[in-house]
């Protein structure tokens, strides 16, 4: 018989030391920082997959993710312990600052450097690399004789696939500027969805990534947003993830974080702060780089 895991049953039905192992595992394993005071929501989340699985104890659950031979449980695992929340213009200063600095810098090198690249990490369905999108094709006059890419990445799967179908409700798109939903949407069928247009997707990759992982990833990038992200990691791994972004911005390239995040670590070497959770690497944007 299963044990009576629901999620009414309360928080005492995890053992510590049953949260302690489930905690360790999720920060080898994704970078997650569980502390004791996340396991109601970790047990109300993870209660769901013990019923649909039919597994009566977590020390049971965490047995089957080790092993690793169920390796969509892991990807479940995953999407039950991180939030995927995120809004179209989501912290919009950002947004700002790419039209007043970076659109410029892009605008005047452009004869030399062709190449423009950002990244969206962490990037849950989309509502983050397509809002960039939107700026950036609203914006920067040239695009369309620029090499321009937006490379938006998460590791949950299944957030990647509906950031990739790019179809959104009409009550997520109240956040978009005026003129914007005719611009970049079309309406699906008779529904009250829009699709991302083809000349947004166009210039927007999606793929899976676990940032705390060795990333398969060159840049170098103009930009790079990774917001909301590093807060589930420990301090240990927030630092490593701003030391990679530091290494694949071009210099006088911009980070920007999520507004509960900080840039603490070696990356304070190379990344200076240059306004709300906006950061800076050190020297001049290049004015004539060639790496393809
Ligand atoms: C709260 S959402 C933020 C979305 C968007 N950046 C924003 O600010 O609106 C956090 C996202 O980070 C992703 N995430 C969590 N841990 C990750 C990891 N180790 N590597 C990559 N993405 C991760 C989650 O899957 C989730 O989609």
């Amino acid at each position: 018989m299963i044990n009576p895991v629901h999620p009414e049953a309360g928080a005492a039905s995890f053992s510590d030391n049953e949260f302690e192992r489930l905690a360790a595992f999720a920060n080898r394993s994704f970078g997650l920082k569980l502390s004791p005071a996340k396991k109601p929501l970790v047990y109300s989340r993870i209660s769901k997959r013990l019923i649909a699985l039919k597994i009566d104890s977590l020390n049971n659950y965490i047995d089957l993710v080790e092993k690793g031979n169920q390796g969509d449980e892991r990807l479940e695992l995953i999407s039950a312990l991180t939030t995927n929340v995120t809004a179209f213009f989501r912290e919009n200063h950002h947004f700002d600052t790419v039209r007043k600095e970076i659109i410029p810098t892009i605008a005047a090198r452009a004869g030399n450097q062709k190449r423009v690249r950002f990244w969206s990490a962490g990037c849950s369905s989309g509502e983050e690399p397509y809002s960039l999108a939107m700026t950036l094709l609203e914006y920067l006059q040239s695009a369309s004789s620029l090499d321009l890419k937006i490379l938006a990445t998460d590791i949950d799967p299944k957030v990647v696939q509906r950031a990739r179908q790019g179809e959104y409700r009409k009550e997520n798109l109240d956040q978009l500027p005026a003129g914007y939903l005719a611009k970049y949407f079309r309406k699906v069928g008779s529904d009250d969805s829009y699709s991302v247009s083809p000349e947004i997707r166009r210039i927007v990759t999606f793929g899976e990534l676990n940032l705390i992982e060795t990333l398969p990833i060159k840049g170098p990038f103009d930009a790079i947003f990774c917001r909301n992200v590093a807060i589930y990691f420990d301090m240990e791994t927030q630092q490593k993830v701003w030391n990679n972004f530091a290494d694949l911005l071009l210099p006088g390239g911009h980070l920007f974080i999520g507004h509960s995040e900080r840039l603490t670590g070696p990356a304070l070497n190379t990344l200076k702060i240059t306004g709300v959770t906006t950061y800076r690497k050190n020297g001049l944007p290049l004015s004539g780089w060639s790496n393809t």
